[in-house]
């Protein structure tokens, strides 16, 4: 019996890591190929990182923002202004990717305001997307599973189709997929009327609800034009692409892509630290600058952002946004190879270390296991079983069905552990052939 309200069953207790590797209490190992849920950039047990956190923490651990800035706070917008891919950017540092979608949302809000926009109230977000779990950030989420229950209570939201080029819903697919999503986009903001539209939402590689399914060619090139010519504003959801996943700094940079508004969380501070941020273009910022009701206690948090800067330090230091690239491109190389003959294996997906296996019952229609069937749990099941941590998600195929296993380890892994990380894989799938 425990008084805890676990997320899990027969949990074993973790009591240490180091890199890629997770300690239970019963002396078992398990290679983290996922980073709990993309989250273990720069590897745990690190003691640089830690010291960082003992160093502030003992300095000056809280003050409330409206109070007090900090050094570490002013420090790290400075670093992530000069990493971003948007114009004169500024940072809202919260504690985590739900308040920094809660933060963005709000931000769009307040700057159509101030425009003299007030009717500029809809979100158009996709199908198949993740955008956090609170009220505002989970009405712009496609993941059914996780809004169903709770639909009374969530804000109207536009959503356009999913973006997985394996499930394309283009007629003419694999031809202009790209335009045919941007017609998709354009035709749900003429229907609304361009001037009801506040924002466009997106993450630019999908994460867990598309498992990691990059855009077509020229997607977000045609999508922008679109945004632009319509005054709509666009958010980029990099909570789980940001901060080198993929093998960039952020992944708008692989498409050029430079958004008002981008979420960061998950990696930004590796673990340590709950910590997440909104960063907000100079336009958008200047705008809404002193009236731009929002907050969170615990936003600007100067242990947080002391964390963030060590961690930032490691992934210059040790080359991890190109290592990601290397190790990802190894990871999907040696998983599609292994399992190219695997019956129930669909496709195997992503971009450096964002990586997913999407399991289907038959190749030939790409028909999804039904969800009561849990396969995606216990596929991850039957991988800690043989030392792995891979993060399930399903949902992919349409909403609800579609089997996923998530790949997103540490962006210290080495190319041995990679081919570990292949093998262990092959291993638990092996009772699913
Ligand atoms: C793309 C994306 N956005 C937002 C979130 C929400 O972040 P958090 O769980 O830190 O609130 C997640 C979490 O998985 C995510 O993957």
């Amino acid at each position: 019996m425990t008084r805890l309200f676990h997320r899990g069953r027969d949990l074993p207790t973790a009591v240490s890591g180091e890199g890629c590797w997770i300690t239970d209490a019963a002396g078992r190992s398990y290679l983290d190929a996922a980073g709990g849920a993309l989250v273990a950039s720069i590897g745990h047990g690190d003691e640089g990182v830690a010291g960082a956190l003992a160093g502030q923490a003992s300095r000056i651990a809280y003050v409330h923002a409206s109070a007090f800035t900090t050094a570490p706070v002013e420090e790290l917008a400075e670093r992530l202004a000069r990493l971003l891919p948007m114009d004169d950017p500024r940072v809202f540092p919260v504690s985590g990717g739900s308040e920094a979608m809660e933060t963005a949302l709000k931000a769009v809000r307040a700057y159509h305001l101030a425009r003299g926009e007030p009717d500029r109230v809809i979100v158009i977000s996709r199908e198949l997307s993740y955008h956090g779990n609170t009220r505002g950030a989970l009405a712009v989420s496609g993941r059914r599973s996780l809004r169903d229950p709770y639909l009374p209570w969530l804000t109207h939201s536009e959503k356009v189709p999913g973006v997985i080029e394996y499930r394309c819903p283009n007629p003419a697919h694999p031809e202009a997929c790209a335009t045919w999503h941007a017609e998709r986009l354009e035709e749900a903001i003429l229907q609304i009327g361009p001037e009801r539209v506040a924002a466009f939402v997106a993450e630019p590689i999908g994460g867990a609800a598309s498992g990691a399914a990059e855009p077509p060619s020229g997607y977000w090139e045609e999508v922008v034009a679109v945004c632009r010519r319509h005054g709509v504003l666009i958010v980029a959801d990099e909570v789980m692409t940001g901060v080198g996943r993929t093998g960039a700094w952020f992944a708008s940079q692989h498409y050029g892509l430079r958004p008002d508004l981008v979420t960061m969380a998950k990696g930004l501070a590796g673990g340590y630290w709950p910590l997440g941020a909104c960063a907000l273009s100079g336009q958008v910022a200047r705008t809404i600058e002193g009236a731009f009701p929002h907050g969170f206690t615990f936003s600007h948090h100067a242990v947080g952002a002391a964390v963030a800067l060590e961690v930032l330090r490691r992934i210059e230091e040790q080359g991890l946004v190109e290592a990601a690239a290397r190790r990802g491109a190894r990871l999907l190389a040696g998983l599609t190879e292994a399992l190219a003959d695997h019956p129930h294996v669909g496709d195997v997906r992503g971009r450096g270390l964002l990586v997913a296996i999407e399991l289907v019952e038959d190749r030939e229609t790409k028909r999804p296991f039904s969800r009561d069937r849990r396969i995606a749990e216990s596929v991850t099941a039957a991988a800690k079983k043989e030392g792995l941590l891979v993060y399930p998600s399903s949902g992919c195929a349409d909403g609800l069905n579609g089997d996923l296993l998530m790949y997103g380890p540490p962006l210290v892994i080495t190319e041995e552990e990679v081919d570990t990380v292949v093998e262990r894989t092959r291993l638990a799938l092996g009772g699913l052939a």
